[in-house]
């Protein structure tokens, strides 16, 4: 695998080749990258990832200096999942002057769930996966589905802005006990991360009510936000929403329940379709 730090480096390596799979990461690797990066060999392509923490999207009293940083360890991952060339740029190689263009999604899709406490976190998304695009130039590109908003904004932003490029969604990895894999869980106790992951066996519960035709919704949500206080967690949202647009949905249609608490100190997200 090469490792490159450089724009200019990056475009000379990948001249020439063809369908080109693109795995963007802010680091802090763990099985669930693996398998992102599983996904993009398994397309035959040449792979490229990315490793670079994204200023734009934290805010200003979140983890960014925090966040977890552990390139080398990134890099055996990496190779050893088969990627073919690492993008590693530094700040001031990816924004060597203030990111003033930015895209700004629709705040029907990004000012919801997890841009409800974080009104400028999927602009920030938006505006460095379009960067990256724009630098590797992939034919394809994988995303993971715990991120579910971000996926379906990615999506979005790819057909509005007509890009030629095929997203990959990848399913969620978990821990054993069924904890969805995160960069943000090396911040977890072992005892955290065990209570962590009743978050995913709530979310359980509800798809086999809904499906069970439990038609009352917002009780359910309710009902898991004072079960999630019970378990000792800070709930910021548990949503029961439509698939295609996360906006509350009506019966028949294909649904996902999503959810984000507050473990310690450490938010968790996690989603599971219906
Ligand atoms: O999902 C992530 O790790 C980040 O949001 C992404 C897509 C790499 C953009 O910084």
């Amino acid at each position: 695998m090469q490792v490159i730090h450089h724009i200019a480096a990056l475009r000379a390596a990948l001249a020439g080749q063809r369908d080109i799979v693109f795995v963007p990461t802010m680091g802090g690797l763990h099985e669930g990258h693996v398998s992102l990066v599983t996904a993009a060999v398994n397309t035959g392509g040449p792979v490229v990832a990315s490793v670079f923490v994204n200023r734009l999207q934290f805010a200003p009293a979140e983890d960014f200096s925090r966040y977890p940083r552990s390139l080398d360890r990134d890099i055996d991952l990496l190779a050893a999942a088969g990627c073919d060339f690492l993008f590693a740029p530094s700040e001031q190689e990816l924004y060597p002057e203030p990111q003033v263009f930015k895209v700004q999604p629709p705040s029907e899709l990004a000012n919801i769930l997890e841009g409800s406490t974080r009104p400028d976190f999927f602009t920030g998304v938006c505006t460095v996966v379009l960067k990256l695009l724009s630098i590797v130039m992939p034919s394809k590109a994988v995303f993971g589905k715990k991120d579910y908003q971000q996926l379906l904004i990615i999506r979005a932003m790819v057909r509005q802005l007509a890009l030629p490029i095929e997203i990959i969604a990848a399913d969620t990895v978990r821990d054993q006990h069924g904890l969805a894999l995160s960069s943000r869980n090396s911040y977890l106790s072992d005892a955290e991360r065990l209570q962590g992951a009743q978050l995913h066996r709530l979310l359980q519960e509800i798809a086999a009510s809904v499906r069970a035709g439990e038609m009352d919704w917002r009780e359910i949500e309710a009902h898991a936000i004072a079960a999630l206080v019970g378990l000792g967690f800070k709930p910021d949202y548990v949503a029961i929403r439509r698939r295609s647009d996360l906006m509350a949905a009506t019966v028949g249609e294909p649904l996902v329940v999503l959810a984000a608490a507050t473990l310690g100190s450490t938010r968790l997200i996690d989603n599971l379709e219906i």
